[in-house]
């Protein structure tokens, strides 16, 4: 029998990229090995969003090498964002690679495993769409969760962003066929799954392709699929989330009150460099309308740091927003230019030491809010979905997206249950079974 390994860098694309390449690999009877040690083939799917991830791969590679000198059988192969960037280059890098290939291409993985089988150089990195991209879609996914799955709504983007990597190692906008997306849903309910997390690079531009369907009308069709207990979806564009949409979230029950909504910017005149499309005030008004149809809506967003041209004005922009949005959680970068994006060309302005510390400084901020927002629990009844029991312990999620960790009580996996918070901590929070729910 032979094993594999997949590593994943990067975003929830690439993780449901790799489940459902762990699903084709099943169909030809593999099975997935405990390590990387022990697996016949070893598949590295890469992040190319900023330069760290890039590093992270690169120095991967360098532990495969060792395992090939152990194992040569052993068939490597490095695909995914940095693949589809830089795939001639990673070989050139480490030449031992048996198979590269990009992220439009994954379906094409039991030909090339063949070729790379065959002791060939198993290399396809295409610009184009290969427009039978989407018989990825028709593999079962081999997911750690039993009771949440991912589905692929949207691949792509076509914002171009000044700073983003993700048009060039994506490609445009591409919805998926509705049918087939409420297809997947089915199955993956009658499999046991409780939790469905719409993903795509933009899914509030679900549809604009497809000129039939829009976003919130596909949240209603899945809402109606029985079993779909909750719904989430990420990453949504502030520019496209309209208010059909909010009006979508508010009315349908299994929506969770939780939504990731990146500003990147506090300031105007930054936000135009990046070429975001919408103004402080613009990202503020629906925020507000977020929380007039979901007042309780716990909300977070992705902020770069240092963009060319930034100074500490603008930077105050960003942290005079997160103290008024007072996100739930925030996800922070410095910004790192990417090869062939227009931002690169831009200046950068700001000494590297001097944004890292505005970086730690907003990262300080934000945990008191983070901690703060947490409080707010304290003697509430949440309704958590219990995911994982060990050692005693229950461990699941709120709607508003909160990790809870409760003592005691067996046999409750993948039931949705009452739990009263006993305790705030900074990333999570710690309750008692208030009641069984579903
Ligand atoms: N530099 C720093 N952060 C970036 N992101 C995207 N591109 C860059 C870049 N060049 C961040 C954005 C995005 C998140 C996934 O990564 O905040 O929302
Ligand atoms: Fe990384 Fe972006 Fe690719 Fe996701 S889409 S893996 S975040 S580069």
């Amino acid at each position: 029998m032979k094993r594999y390994y997949i590593r994943t860098f990067g975003c929830q694309m690439n993780v449901n990229d790799s489940q459902k390449m762990a699903g084709m690999l099943k169909s030809l009877g593999y099975e997935p090995a405990r390590s990387w040690e022990e697996a016949d083939l070893i598949l590295v799917n890469t992040c190319s969003v900023r330069e760290k991830p890039d590093q992270k791969v690169l120095s991967a590679l360098g532990e495969f090498k060792k395992i090939k000198n152990k194992n040569p059988d052993a068939i490597i192969g490095v695909c995914g964002c940095l693949a589809q960037r830089a795939g001639y280059e990673i070989l050139q890098k480490a030449p031992f690679i048996d198979m590269v290939f990009g992220t439009t291409n994954i379906h094409h993985l039991p030909q090339l495993l063949k070729e790379a089988q065959a002791g060939n150089k198993a290399v396809e990195i295409i610009e184009d769409i290969d427009e039978n991209e989407t018989e990825l879609d028709r593999y079962p996914t081999v997911r750690d969760s039993i009771y949440t799955a991912y589905v692929t709504i949207i691949r792509g983007c076509d914002k171009k962003c000044t700073y983003c990597i993700v048009p060039y190692t994506r490609g445009r906008e591409r919805s998926r066929r509705i049918g087939e997306i409420l297809q997947e849903v089915q199955w993956l309910v009658e499999d046991g799954v409780k939790e469905i997390h719409l993903i795509g690079q933009n899914v509030t531009a679900y549809g604009k392709d497809l000129g039939d369907v829009k976003f919130h009308e596909l949240l209603y069709a899945v809402a109606d699929i029985e079993g779909v207990e909750r719904i989430r979806f990420t990453t949504g564009h502030p520019r496209d989330l309209d208010e059909e949409t909010i009006k979508a979230m508010a009315e349908i029950p299994q929506v969770c009150e939780y939504l990731h909504l990146p500003i990147q910017a506090g300031s105007d005149r930054i936000l135009k460099a990046m070429d975001r499309g919408y103004t402080q005030k613009e990202y503020l008004k629906k925020i507000e309308l977020l929380r007039k149809y979901i007042p309780d809506i716990a909300l977070s967003t992705d902020i770069i740091v240092g963009f060319p041209g930034e100074t500490y004005q603008d930077y105050m922009e960003t942290i005079k927003v997160l103290k008024e949005v007072e996100y739930d959680q925030v996800f922070a970068f410095k910004y790192s230019p990417r090869p062939g994006t227009p931002a690169a060309q831009m200046p950068v302005t700001e000494d590297s030491e001097t944004v890292s510390r505005w970086l730690s400084d907003l990262i300080n901020i934000q945990k008191e809010i983070t901690f703060k927002k947490n409080r707010a629990y304290e003697n509430k009844v949440v309704e958590v979905l219990i995911e994982e029991e060990k050692d005693g312990k229950l461990t699941g999620r709120t709607r508003t997206n909160k990790l809870v960790h409760i003592d005691g009580e067996h046999n409750l996996l993948g039931e949705i249950v009452k739990v009263r918070i006993s305790k705030a901590n900074r990333f999570s929070l710690e309750g008692e079974l208030a009641e069984k729910l579903v």
